[in-house]
């Protein structure tokens, strides 16, 4: 029986090792670990790579999305909307910086932000007279939202964007890359992220030169000109050098990578839609696929049934944040089902760019056959 893995580092390793040993190595010769040459080359890289005009790398997907809302002077009393079907991170970023979360729900089969769902909740807290701030979207398994409708409704109502692109780093909209869609796009580069480092590691993009300037100041404890001038709160969030050095490493097959993971989501798509509830993908988008997410009713059974198979499958996210003991308390949305529903049925399988044309189909059939097994 084949024993498949969820991710499969090893082999993405070996695949990058001659460069990546160069790198490493120039790094411990240097022994410049905090802000070495490497990460200003990094930044540089995933500037051009996504066309926005700056990119500033930071210690973490969580921090990349709290320094940004320090950026835009968002804090005590100030409402973001954020989806609540979606990693904790990113309703935990918000309270964080004192502001409160007002949940929305999400498309059913893209799994984004719904934006009908947003508009009525903007309007419930005008209607409240409450001081409305900042859209943190969220392109959920790799998707990028629909940015011409969240940068139209941004403006509409006088709202910063938050882009929280920890899944998505790397997908287009609309021929653009994530990181060049809005105002502000964080992302993360946590190992199984679709760009991950050997640890903890994220980067925020954005063309405004105001905001990149405060960026860095706030990642590096508030600074200003000289070290100890401080001018604002702020934190320490720097990207370590080794870390950078592992991205350069990965980003020369990060296309490659991507490519194959769109390949593997096709052929899942064509196999699986007569069986499952498959993802979908608006035409004029690309998934990076950060993971392949496909629902059933009968999600714990058919787990079950991958597992007795050497199959891995994990549920991304089985508790959506309004139903989260820490987030209850705001409660302002009350039109979550959709995200209620997802949590209860979501199951996300291998979709690394190092599963063989065999482990492809022996997915597949597993998951047929499971199904079969369930009707
Ligand atoms: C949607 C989302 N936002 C934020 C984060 C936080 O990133 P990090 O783990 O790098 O802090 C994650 C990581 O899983 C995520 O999936």
């Amino acid at each position: 029986m084949l024993q498949i893995k969820f991710l499969d580092l090893s082999k993405q390793q070996k695949t990058i090792e001659k460069n990546l040993k160069l790198n490493l190595d120039k790094v411990l010769s240097d022994s410049k670990f905090i802000m070495g040459p490497e990460v200003n080359k990094l930044e540089v890289s995933l500037a051009n790579y996504t066309k926005a005009k700056y990119c500033i790398s930071c210690s973490s997907g969580t921090d990349a999305l709290i320094l940004s809302l320090l950026a835009l002077n968002i804090g005590k009393g100030d409402i973001v909307f954020c989806p609540s079907f979606t990693f904790p991170a990113t309703a935990e970023a918000i309270l964080m910086v004192g502001a409160k979360p007002v949940f929305i729900d999400v498309g059913k089969n893209t799994f984004n932000i719904c934006y009908k769902n947003l508009l009525n909740a903007i309007d419930k807290c005008k209607s409240k007279k409450l001081r409305i701030k900042a859209i943190m979207s969220v392109d959920l398994y790799g998707l990028p939202a629909n940015y011409d409708k969240l940068n139209s409704i941004a403006e509409s109502f006088n709202l910063n964007i938050i882009a929280d692109g920890a899944q998505s780093f790397g997908g287009v909209f609309r021929n653009k890359k994530v990181g060049n869609l809005t105002e502000i796009t964080t992302t993360s580069f946590f190992p199984a992220k679709p760009l991950g480092c050997y640890g903890d590691g994220g980067a925020i993009f954005t063309d405004n030169l105001d905001i990149k300037d405060k960026l860095e100041s706030l990642r590096a404890h508030g600074k200003g000109k000289g070290k100890y001038d401080i001018n604002y709160m702020g934190m320490n969030a720097r990207l370590d050098t080794i870390q950078a050095a592992v991205l350069l490493s990965k980003l020369e097959i990060f296309d490659w990578e991507i490519k194959e993971r769109n390949r593997i989501a096709k052929i899942y798509s064509e196999e699986l839609r007569s069986s499952f509830q498959i993802p979908e993908i608006p035409n004029d988008s690309t998934s990076v696929w950060a993971q392949y997410t496909i629902q059933s009713s009968n999600r714990d059974e058919v787990i079950g049934f991958l597992k007795d198979n050497n199959i891995p499958a994990m549920i991304y996210y089985p508790k959506p944040m309004h139903e989260q003991p820490a987030y209850k308390a705001f409660s302002l949305n009350k039109d979550l089902s959709v995200s209620t529903k997802l949590s209860k049925n979501v199951f996300s399988i291998p979709i690394h760019p190092y599963l063989t044309d065999l482990e492809v189909e022996y997915i597949i059939e597993t998951l047929k056959k499971a199904n079969n097994l369930l009707l």
